[in-house]
This record gives structure tokens, sequence and C-alpha cells, in this order.
């Protein structure tokens, strides 16, 4: 695997892997990778000629100073793992390259995708995560970009951002990789106690009671369902929710009543971890 630090050797790299005629497939993430993200890096590999790993923690993204510094970060073991899975090029760029100024005084705003769920409790965030997203894909250039669903809001304003600025980048999304209790897999875990994450594991379990609220009970409400998911959060020990909602899977709006395939989203904090999770349903 190639290291790459500086921006402009990644897009001569990704360039000439391009005038010879491959298609890159390119995996952001910020590092402390994980079975979840080696799923993005099996996806790419499945449907590109040459896979580039992208690992920055950017702090654009990050509200709180504590938690952008209590961020895991191991670049020699995810260097192994990259190498290990035959990723081509990973690129790791300190702050500074990244953001030569300090900042960026040129922000993409995502718009209302990013208003709701996440966007209310962590102000700037998505603001933040598309503007590298957009860095990234400017550096990139033309590619197949590989998200995973765990990130779900995300991922939809991702999407919506490459469509609305005409970028010339495939977005792919990936399903979600769970522990075998049904946690969700994410670089965060890594910081919840034993106990910590058996009480976490109530979120998917709270997924999974919406889902058959909806597919086995019938249950057309997306306010029932939401308060039902909810309930089941607010009752763990250990475990702060923030919100539960049955959402549009592309426009994530709330939905009211369920007659067709919509998304469940959870947020909560547990010990001093925030987590999200999210699981389809339909009728
Ligand atoms: O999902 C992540 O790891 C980050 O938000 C991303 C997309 C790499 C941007 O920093």
């Amino acid at each position: 695997v190639e290291l790459i630090e500086d921006k402009h050797s990644l897009r001569r790299a990704l360039a000439a892997e391009r005038e010879a005629g491959r298609l890159v497939g390119l995996v952001p993430t910020m590092g402390a990778l994980h079975a979840g993200h080696l799923s993005l890096v099996d996806a790419a590999t499945a449907g590109c000629d040459i896979v580039a790993v992208t690992i920055f923690v950017n702090p654009l993204q990050f509200g709180d100073p504590s938690d952008l510094v209590a961020y895991p970060r191991n670049l020699e073991r995810d260097l192994e793992l990259c190498a290990q899975r035959g990723v081509g090029v990973v690129f790791a760029p300190t702050p500074a390259e990244m953001y030569p100024r300090g900042d960026s005084s040129t922000v993409v705003e995502p718009g209302p995708l990013a208003s709701r769920y996440e966007g209310v409790s962590r102000p700037g965030h998505f603001a933040g995560v598309a503007t590298i997203v957009t860095k990234l894909f400017s550096l990139a250039g033309p590619c197949r970009a590989y998200f995973g669903e765990k990130d779900f809001q995300q991922l939809a304003i991702v999407r919506r951002m490459a469509e609305d600025l005409d970028l010339p980048v495939e977005v792919m999304g990936c399903p979600i990789v769970r522990e075998a209790d049904g946690l969700a897999m994410s670089s965060r875990n890594g910081r919840l106690s034993p106990d910590e994450w058996t009480a976490a594991t109530v979120l998917s379990r709270s997924l999974e009671t919406g889902k058959a609220l909806i597919t086995d009970k019938g249950e057309r409400s997306g306010g029932g369902v939401g308060s039902a998911m909810l309930d089941m959060l607010a009752c763990a020990a250990l475990v702060r929710p923030d919100y539960a909602v049955v959402a549009d899977p592309i426009s994530l709006e709330p939905v009211g009543t369920i007659t067709g395939e919509v998304r469940l989203l959870v947020a909560a904090d547990v010990g001093p971890v925030r987590l999200i999770d999210n699981m389809a349903a339909a009728p």
C-alpha cells in the first residue's frame, strides 16, 4: 500500500490510475478502522480496479473539542489492515495539509437534509462533513465513493450534495456491519466500558422492535413506532436517548403514516459516547 500525505501527490496518483484506464474506488474514513470500514474496502475492491482509503480526523466536523481529542487514532494498524486488504493508496494528511490556513473560510452547507436529527444535536457537523468530502472528491477526481449506511443521514447528505453540485463521483451506500450482539460497529465503541457496551445494545433492539411493529404487527403510525422505540431507550440504564424516529429514506422527513419503505433512526448517549443506529423497515 502506498502511503500519501500530501494533496498534490494524491491528485497525481489517482489521475494516473484513471489515465491507465482504471476505475478508482474511494473510501473516506477517519481511521481507527474496524470491520465496518473493511466492508467498504471490500465493496470498493469488488467494484473498482484500485482502492484509495482516506484517513483524516476532520476537525471541521467536531463541535466539541474534547470529542476531537478523544477520537481514536491508530495509523500504523490502519495501514496494516489496508495492506492486508490489498488497498492501493492510503491518503493520511495532517490537518495543516488539508487546512493550510487553519480553517476553511468557504464551507459547503448541506441544506434541509442536515437540519434534523444529528444536525440539531451537533450544529455545524454536516457542514464540516460536506466540506471535507467535497475537498476529498475534488482531490480524488472521477471515482466511486463508498460510505456506510451506519451514518445514514451523512450518506443521504453526501448523495444529495454530489447530485446538486454535479460532482463526478458515484456515491455508493453499504450495509451496516454489526457485532454478534447487534451493536452497530463504530470507532467510538472502543470507549464504552463493558457495562456501557451491554447497555448500548438497546439501540439495535429498539430498531428491531420498531421494525417488528411495522412488519409483523401492522402498526402504521410513524409517531407510534417512534414513541415505542424512544420508550425502550429511555428505560435502559446508562442510556440517555436523543431521538427515535421513522423517516422517509430519501428526504429524511418524519413519516406520519407508513405506506412504504421507511428508515428507523435512533441516537443516544451511552456513558461518555454518542451512538447512532438505523434500520430499514417496510409494511
Ligand atoms: O464517516 C466518516 O468517517 C466521516 O464523516 C467522513 C465521511 C470520512 C468525513 O470526514
